[in-house]
């Protein structure tokens, strides 16, 4: 991957949309803060000086329906790295990166992933992968439900965090079949009782596995529905 570095910028996936239409491939737009960052379902992220903010622009050879799985190796990235800066991280479904509070499902916010497509439902033009990650930031500068690295663990040096989460990815990116058992290891939802909202209405039931494609399995009263997008809550 090549690295473009920005002290500050708008939104990192931003940038890397423009990138993505002038034809660019394993580029990382990687910044320091954001002033526009962007979540998921059109929310604000709060990207304040010290982070790991950064966008992956790829041009995988991979049908719209495999995208998801790109996501959710970028999370098991994430979580390596970020348990290798000494952080007790788990991944939340679909992709969240999440630390333990208790042992009742409860959790503290880390990272969580923006990704956008453009392309043909059979073959993706570009896929970006954005994660954003808590580093080293004083959890009063976050929203209430994060947290960072240097609460979690004290600083980490970004450089190298940087390093082994894209080399992280690339092993996953280049191996699609691993990905789901990787996830799987680092799960905190599985085993929980959860309300996943998804566009067909909301569930509630107990998440019992993630199919090959990364969906959630959960055992509701009327049986078991799989999800494969939604916004999941742990429930106690
Ligand atoms: C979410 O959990 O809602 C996803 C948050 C994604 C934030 C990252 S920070 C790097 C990249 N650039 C953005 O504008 N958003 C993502």
């Amino acid at each position: 991957f090549s690295v473009e570095y920005h002290d500050s910028v708008g939104s990192t996936n931003d940038r890397a949309r423009e990138l993505a239409g002038e034809g660019a491939t394993d580029v990382v737009v990687l910044a320091d803060e954001q002033t526009g960052g962007r979540g998921r379902l059109e929310r604000e992220w709060t990207a304040p000086p010290g982070g790991v903010w950064l966008s992956v622009v790829t041009r995988p050879d991979i049908a719209a329906a495999q995208a998801p799985l790109y996501t959710l190796a970028i999370s098991v990235a994430t979580a390596r790295a970020a348990r290798e800066a000494g952080v007790d991280a788990r991944i939340k479904w679909p992709n969240d990166v999440v630390v333990p509070v208790g042992d009742d499902g409860d959790y503290r916010k880390l990272s969580g992933i923006l990704t956008e497509m453009e392309g043909e439902t059979d073959r993706v033009e570009w896929v970006i992968v954005g994660p954003g990650i808590n580093a080293n930031i004083d959890a009063d500068a976050l929203p209430e439900g994060a947290t960072s690295i240097r609460e979690e663990a004290g600083d980490v040096d970004r450089r190298r965090f940087v390093q082994r989460l894209l080399e992280s990815f690339d092993d996953h990116r280049n191996d699609l079949e691993r990905v789901v058992p990787a996830w799987r290891e680092l799960a905190l939802t599985l085993g929980q009782r959860v309300r996943v909202d998804r566009p067909a209405g909301e569930i509630v039931g107990e998440a019992v596995d993630v199919t090959e494609s990364g969906a959630l399995v959960v055992e509701t009263d009327d049986g078991r529905v799989t999800v494969s997008a939604g916004d999941c809550e742990h429930l106690r």
